[in-house]
Parts: C-alpha cells; sequence; structure tokens
C-alpha cells in the first residue's frame, strides 16, 4: 500500500478509567497525516498530545476507532506482531531523552540495531553515519550524564532514525530545552526528515513553531480543532 498515509486516524476516542472517573482524553478524531512530511501536533496541556502519539506510536490502542500506519490496519495485529511492527516502523524521541544511562552515546544509537539483527559491520556503518549526521562523531564514548540537553536529544534523534522507521514521533522533544537549542533540535529533525524522507510528527505546546511545519493539527480537550497547511515552498 505505497500510497497510503502515513497515518490515518478514524473516529479515534480514548478514554481513561481511574477510580472510577472517566476521562476522555481524545473525543473522535479523524484525520490523514501525509507521508514524507514535517507534521506539528500542538495544544495546550491536557489536550490529548502525547495520548494521540502514543495511539500513532502503537503502544497505546483506542477506546474505539482506528488507526492505521502506513496503510496497515493497528487493531489486526497481535501484541507481538506490533511489538515487532513497532521496532521496525516507527522511531521515537522523548521529551526526556529517555537515552539508557550506562550505554555510551555510540551504544544508545546501536541499540535498536542489535533488536532487528544487523551484522556488527552494518551497525557500525550506519550508528556512526547518523552519529555524524547530528553533529556527535565526537562525543560517540560519552555517556548520557556527559552530554548537554540538547546533545542528548541529538543521540535520541540518531537512535530513533537509525533504523530508518517510515515514521518519527517526538513527543515534545524542545520541552526541557532552552530555546536557542530547542530551535537547532527543530532544525536538525527538519533536516534529517527531509534527508530520510522520514513521515514525521512532533508535538508541541508552542504554537509558534509552526512556521517550521508543513502541516499543523491542533488539539483542544481532546478535539481537533485545526488543520493548517504550510504554502509550498
Ligand atoms: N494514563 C492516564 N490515566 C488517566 N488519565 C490520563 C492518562 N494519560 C492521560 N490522561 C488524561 O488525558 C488527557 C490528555 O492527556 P495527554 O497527556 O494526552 O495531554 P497532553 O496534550 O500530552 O498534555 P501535556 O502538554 O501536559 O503533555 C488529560 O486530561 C490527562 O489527565
Ligand atoms: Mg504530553
Amino acid at each position: 500500500m505505497t500510497d497510503a498515509p502515513a497515518v490515518r486516524l478514524h473516529d479515534v476516542e480514548k478514554t481513561y478509567e481511574e477510580e472510577g472517573l472517566r476521562v476522555t482524553a481524545l473525543a473522535g478524531i479523524t484525520a490523514d497525516i501525509p507521508r514524507g512530511r514535517f507534521v506539528m501536533i500542538v495544544g495546550p496541556s491536557g489536550s490529548g498530545k502525547s495520548t494521540l502519539l502514543n495511539l500513532i506510536g502503537c503502544i497505546d490502542r483506542p477506546t474505539r476507532g482506528t488507526v492505521e500506519v502506513a496503510g496497515q490496519a493497528i487493531a489486526a495485529l497481535s501484541d507481538d506482531r506490533l511489538t515487532d511492527f513497532r521496532a521496525r516502523a516507527v522511531g521515537f524521541v522523548f521529551q526526556n531523552f529517555n537515552l539508557f544511562p550506562v550505554l555510551s552515546a555510540y551504544e544508545n544509537v546501536e541499540y535498536p540495531l542489535l533488536l532487528l539483527g544487523l551484522t556488527a559491520k552494518e551497525r557500525r556503518e550506519r550508528t556512526m553515519a547518523m552519529l555524524e549526521q547530528v553533529g556527535l562523531a565526537e562525543q560517540a564514548r560519552q555517556r548520557p550524564n556527559q552530554l548537554s540537553g540538547g546533545q542528548k536529544q541529538r543521540v535520541a534523534i540518531a537512535r530513533a532514525l537509525v533504523k530508518g522507521p517510515s515514521l518519527v514521533l517526538a513527543d515534545e522533544p524542545t520541552a526541557n530545552l532552552d530555546s536557542a537549542n530547542g530551535a537547532a533540535i527543530i532544525a536538525l529533525m527538519r533536516e534529517v526528515q527531509r534527508q530520510h524522507a522520514t513521515s514525521f510528527v512532533f508535538s508541541t505546546h508552542d504554537p509558534q513553531l509552526m512556521s517550521h511545519a508543513d502541516e499543523t493539527f491542533t488539539l483542544k480537550d481532546g478535539k481537533l480543532v485545526g488543520h493548517h497547511m504550510a504554502e509550498a515552498a
């Protein structure tokens, strides 16, 4: 299904039950997220951004409605096949970097390739190429606690991209960075997104970042309240 959108959401609802209380985090989202674009999801705290990215990233399943990723209906996959699909097709970047503290930058980036069973040579080549691309070849042996916040997020971006996923999801990747580092990370994500022709979806509460995105979806109270496409450059 080569012409399927990166993500297709149909009437997606997600409710959480806690101590008998129902919280509707997403209330019927229908949208197509195109392939090969730099797409932003914006909305205030609690609007459902993380919930939506978790559903798109196959970390969680919707209460109602359907999620398709690259033409694959998520509901049709068993938990095992879903885990395998996620390992191959989806890369993640998180607000808190989520690097393995005991592994070096190099080992953090190489890690997803170990799960895919590549040869040592292939792993080395791909890992070094990705570290170079994010400007951290020199820091390859350093551990996360020896890196700045911006450098940590660069490692996380390299780790997300190294397996060549068709989709990369980044949940508020700039929220723990100062504005200069945040801007640099957005620019780097944009650059690797173009180079790898990956579909990229990142969330933010900062509407000012909209100018960097090809398309922006706006969430409020679990509902999609806006869709904006940048004019073709
Ligand atoms: N595991 C959970 N259990 C119960 N309620 C949850 C859970 N996760 C999220 N929620 C609720 O769902 C709603 C949407 O939360 P979500 O984390 O998706 O918002 P967000 O837009 O990512 O917010 P933020 O900008 O603060 O990260 C909120 O009302 C939140 O309290
Ligand atoms: Mg969130």
